[in-house]
């Protein structure tokens, strides 16, 4: 994990200001809380600010929202600097990659997408490539663990990884073209390999010899049936206590 620093002084902006479509878009978050609890929309504020600045956040940006939400300048500095999504220093103008080099990731070879991010973007970590487009850094588990080994490129998560598709993943940034982000092989979602092991039977028949039907199997996107509340739902009556046996005065 790398030391979290601000840009040094030469490569920060002497101001920052939102353009008035993200000002409008940050009172909106700030109205979201209830008065006095604005410093809550602090996160998406320095999200915004991020977007806007080309893919970083500067100390003027922090300055700014600090001012907006009436906190302490170190208070949002304290938060910059603490989450890897906000990136402290100047990035790839096409892509950022963050890979993810925590032991299931590293497990399933996040080594070799390091070494793909040295060779071809820089060798060393938020250091940009020589035409500027790209830059890479290691972080710290993204919660993608189940499709390891993977990468964060701004908002997208690339999943199931190698160094092949990691190149095919960087190549569609280079082109304009980014590929569809998630898992990178013939997954659905977090589902295993290969398709669904369990629940594969015909749902349409009885469940079982009583011939008791079973509910089908949701589609994706399908709402769920509401129920009865556990409240109103029959119950079995109550047993009375079991005879105690150890009674002596029956
Ligand atoms: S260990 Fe890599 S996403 Fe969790």
């Amino acid at each position: 994990m790398a030391v979290r620093r601000l840009a040094p002084k030469e490569l920060q902006p002497a101001s920052f200001a939102f353009s008035a479509e993200n000002l409008a878009w940050a009172k909106k978050q700030m109205d979201k809380f209830p008065p006095g609890r604005q410093q809550s929309a602090v996160i998406s504020l320095l999200w915004r600010a991020q977007e806007q600045n080309a893919g970083w956040v500067s100390e003027a940006a922090i300055r700014y929202i600090a001012d907006m939400l009436g906190m302490a300048h170190i208070r949002v500095m304290e938060v910059a600097t603490f989450y890897t999504m906000f990136q402290l220093s100047p990035v790839g103008k096409k892509a950022h990659v963050q890979v993810c080099g925590t032991t299931p990731c590293m497990l399933r070879g996040a080594g070799e997408l390091i070494d793909v991010c040295k060779h071809r973007i820089h060798h060393d970590p938020f250091h940009l490539s020589a035409d500027g487009d790209f830059s890479w850094e290691e972080v710290e588990c993204l919660g993608a663990c189940v499709n390891a080994p993977m990468a964060m490129i701004w908002k997208d998560v690339y999943e199931d990884l190698t160094p092949d598709s990691l190149n095919k993943v960087l190549d569609g940034f280079a082109s304009g073209k980014p590929v569809k982000p998630g898992p990178q092989i013939d997954r659905q979602f977090a589902a295993p390999v290969g398709g669904a092991r369990v629940l594969t039977g015909d749902v349409s028949k009885p469940a079982d010899s009583q011939g008791t039907p079973k509910e089908p199997v949701l589609a994706d996107g399908e709402p769920k049936k509401q129920t009865e509340a556990a409240n109103v739902r029959e119950r079995p009556a109550p047993k009375p206590p079991a005879d105690d046996a150890t009674r002596k005065d029956k």
